[in-house]
């Protein structure tokens, strides 16, 4: 019985959780369209699409994901993540709710706070329409398989080339 009861209760949850992430209206062409210009005049590309930090970006793996980590001492390598629509090894899995809370409060969908390298403190003062938009488009990216090394940690061989930048401390 009381098993049946808590199998009903997270049943419940689930739905609410689900509902919950739901975006609060449809996506339209023109969210579609700003945040293609929001995300080109905020240069999410340059950290996020391999090449760039070798002066070539790769732009048939537009928004797919860095080729060199940030190293930040004491904490690990963090690579610009795969942006795209892949299923995989981007954000195809993820809701509008989910991406543009990683971008606007530096949280993914499994609880893991992201690195500093990652700006979110200062893409939290995008407004929610501009998030939304932001999250739209990313969505609509065509998928680009390509799986960037997750992060390994401090102490261990780098896994791949790196850059060390000092980020300001988060207020
Ligand atoms: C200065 C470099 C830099 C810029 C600019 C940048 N990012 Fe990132 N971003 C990163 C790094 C590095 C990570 C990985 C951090 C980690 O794993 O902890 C990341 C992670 C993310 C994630 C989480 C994805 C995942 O799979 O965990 C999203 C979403 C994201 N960025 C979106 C954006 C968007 C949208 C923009 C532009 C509005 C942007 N980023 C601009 C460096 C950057």
């Amino acid at each position: 019985m009381w098993k049946t009861l808590c199998a009903a209760a997270s049943a419940v949850a689930l739905t609410f959780s689900a509902l919950a992430d739901e975006p609060a209206r449809p996506v339209t062409p023109d969210d579609v369209a700003r945040g293609e210009y929001l995300v080109s005049v905020i240069g999410c590309s340059d950290c996020h699409t391999p090449g760039h930090f070798f002066g070539q970006p790769d732009r048939s793996k537009f928004l797919a994901g860095s080729d060199v980590a940030f190293v930040i001492p004491g904490l690990g390598y963090f690579f610009g993540s795969n942006l795209t629509s892949d299923e995989k090894t981007g954000l195809g899995a993820w809701t509008l709710t989910e991406i543009s809370d990683a971008v606007t409060k530096g949280v993914r969908p499994d609880g893991r706070m992201l690195a500093p390298s990652m700006p979110w403190m200062n893409f939290a003062n995008l407004t929610p329409d501009d998030a939304f938009a932001i999250a739209a488009y990313l969505k609509g990216l065509p998928p680009v398989s390509n799986a960037v090394p997750a992060p390994t940690g401090w102490g261990g061989e780098p896994p791949g080339p790196v850059m060390g930048v000092t980020m300001p401390k988060t207020p």
